[in-house]
């Protein structure tokens, strides 16, 4: 979706500008921008396309300003265009606005503004924002320093939606201004230079020291001073966070793109979330949360709700909740769950799994469940993020930042986090029996010299590849814990490849799908279940008898004389199983789409965090 970017130091910023948006590329866009504030006034640079685009524009190397606002697009109102991109002007070009977020109300305020004389150039909902600051600006009659800040305040409490906004102005010429509401913005504070991002990994090497603006938030912000203020003009007291990323997991580290980075660094991804919640023969430990026996009795019911990769390691967790706790949970989509009218009370814990924070539907799925008074519970990625403002609990996955589009180490490290999660909760209701936790246990601690070994097929899936890369339909199959990974194998092809592709239950293949079955389709079967081995080579026997060319992952020794290609993974706890499964379909989605030329991080359509409905 959209990014942001925002430079005030000492520096020229419009180099500092692009390089941030080139850090922001992998959230997904179709226009970049800025506007920096010169002797003559504010400059604007935009262009449909991509961001290094922007260094062919004439009189951008020109530019000398030190504070600057950047940006890049993700159309929703309006189609990519020069026009349309931001930042965006205010009739008397006094006023440079980059946003993210949709704001709902705009035709109604471009009415409003348009009876008042203003003229628009754009189709977006954002141009309202520069000119209804300027109305409101013009409309004031008192001249002090805090005049743009009460024009920039009167039209947040004009503006219904989400937004994230950032304003220069020449009648403000040692400042920016940013407004915040259901959109993410951070400011890094440096020395003599304050930056302000989207997200964090773009700005990671400029500092390590992070203020999270919340909703209904405006900072006044200088080279040297940042001040916090409410909707109504009231100071903010607001605390530095230091974030412990290093500005090298930010990087390609000599891999050709960041997703086959973030494949190979599932072993670390996994150990540093299991961290110190699990040692040996201890009970698992989650500082974060107080939960006691008293509390979890009293939880009838479990919901978590999360969108895209993250929805696919909930049912992972629901596997391992229902199993070890005995309590039921209900897997949701976010968006579906926001407008279901869900059945949560006093008794539901809801978690909520994000692994940037960001994810509207999952933040409104979250304030849903508040007001129905559930325990809420958010697992994310990124320290500070929404997600975890609002949750009354947070835990963390320690996956470091994961800058590929499609989703890989988050998703495993959420997986373990909620098997974790699951023996927590366990161990406290005394639900499961002491030596089996013991033994699960166990095996989460073997688990990454076993992704290490995982990734040792790696050869081979893309030879496997190199032979379907030009297939037009693949199916997943799976029964039980295995259909969550054909399930999310099937989204990481789609997501990179654009190849069709179908997860399905492997007992719903009679159901329907067998009916797509013919010569030459492939399909691609997890089998790690011990006890649903037999059912799902029944079906894959089926398959094979009308055409299909078949790939199998298993930690099983299967009878493998018709299956086209095996690929054997270590064996482990069925309900970790899809912590190693799925690496074999993260690989076969990247070298699929590798062998088609594309661009693996930076899919097309699709963004890192969907931050608008
Ligand atoms: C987008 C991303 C997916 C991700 C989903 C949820 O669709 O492309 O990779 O799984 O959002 O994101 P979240 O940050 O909430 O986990």
């Amino acid at each position: 979706m959209c990014g942001i970017i925002g430079y005030i130091g000492l520096k020229k910023a419009t180099p500092i500008l692009i390089n941030g948006l080139l850090r922001l590329e992998y959230r997904g866009y179709d226009s970049a921008g800025l506007s920096t504030i010169e002797p003559g006034g504010l400059s604007i640079m935009k262009d449909k396309g991509r961001v290094k685009n922007l260094y062919k524009l004439d009189g951008i190397d020109d530019l000398v300003g030190t504070i600057g606002i950047a940006h890049t697009r993700w159309a929703t109102h309006g189609k990519p265009s020069k026009e349309n991109s931001h930042p965006h002007l205010d009739n008397s070009n006094h006023f440079a606005v980059v946003h993210n977020g949709i704001i709902e109300n705009y035709n109604e305020l471009k009415d409003f503004l348009i009876d008042n004389g203003y003229t628009f150039y754009s189709q977006t909902d954002t141009e309202v924002i520069p000119n209804l600051i300027h109305y409101y600006y013009s409309k004031d009659s008192k001249n002090d320093s805090q005049r743009v800040l009460r024009a920039v305040q009167s039209a947040c409490k004009s503006l219904k939606g989400s937004y994230a906004i950032q304003i220069i102005s020449t009648y403000l010429p040692d400042n920016i201004i940013v407004a915040k509401k259901d959109s993410p913005l951070v400011i890094g504070k440096g020395t003599e230079e304050n930056y302000i991002s989207s997200d964090i990994p773009a700005i990671l090497s400029f500092t390590n020291e992070f203020y999270f603006l919340d909703d209904f938030e405006i900072a006044l912000i200088e080279r040297n001073n940042i001040e916090f203020f409410d909707l109504n003009l009231s100071k903010i007291d607001k605390k530095v966070k230091n974030i412990d990323w290093n500005a090298g997991s930010a990087d390609k580290n000599g891999y050709e793109d960041f997703m086959l980075k973030e494949i190979f660094e599932q072993p670390i991804s996994v150990r540093e979330t299991v961290g110190s919640r699990l040692t040996e023969n201890e009970n698992c430990c989650f500082d974060e949360l107080n939960f006691n026996k008293e509390f979890l009795l009293n939880i009838n019911k479990i919901y978590i709700v999360a969108c895209g990769t993250a929805m696919h390691a909930g049912l992972s967790g629901k596997n391992a909740i229902e199993k070890l706790c005995k309590i039921p949970v209900t897997v949701d989509i976010a968006s579906e769950f926001r407008y279901r009218d869900p059945i949560v009370d006093k008794n539901t814990l809801c978690i909520f799994i994000s692994q940037s924070g960001e994810t509207a539907d999952t933040i409104a799925a979250l304030k849903l469940s508040k007001s129905k008074n559930a325990t809420t519970l958010a697992i994310s990625n990124v320290v500070g993020s929404s997600i975890t403002r609002e949750a009354d609990y947070s835990l963390y996955t320690h996956a470091g930042p994961e800058i590929a589009v499609a989703s890989t180490k988050a998703y495993t490290s959420q997986v373990v986090l909620l098997e974790l999660l699951a023996i927590y909760f366990a161990e406290i209701l005394e639900s499961y029996s002491f030596k089996e936790l013991n033994n699960i246990k166990n095996e989460i601690l073997a688990l990454p010299s076993k992704i290490e070994a995982t990734l040792k097929c790696s050869d081979d899936i893309k030879n496997f590849a190199k032979q379907i890369y030009q297939e037009k339909d693949v199916f997943f199959l799976g029964r039980g814990i295995d259909y969550n990974t054909a399930l999310e194998g099937s989204l990481k092809l789609k997501e990179i490849s654009y190849i069709h592709s179908e997860a399905y239950a492997a007992g719903e293949l009679k159901h329907g799908p067998i009916a797509l079955i013919e010569n030459g389709i492939t399909v691609v079967s997890v089998i790690t279940d011990e006890q649903l081995v037999e059912k799902t080579i029944s079906n894959i026997q089926e398959v094979i008898t009308r055409g299909a060319h078949t790939l199998v992952i298993t930690n099983k020794n299967l009878p493998t004389n018709n299956i086209d290609k095996v690929i054997l993974i270590p064996d482990t706890y069925t309900l970790l199983s899809p912590i190693l499964s799925i690496i074999p379909l993260q690989l076969l989605a990247y070298y699929i789409s590798k062998e088609k030329g594309l661009d693996v991080d930076k899919p097309r359509n699709l963004a890192k965090s969907v931050t608008v409905e």
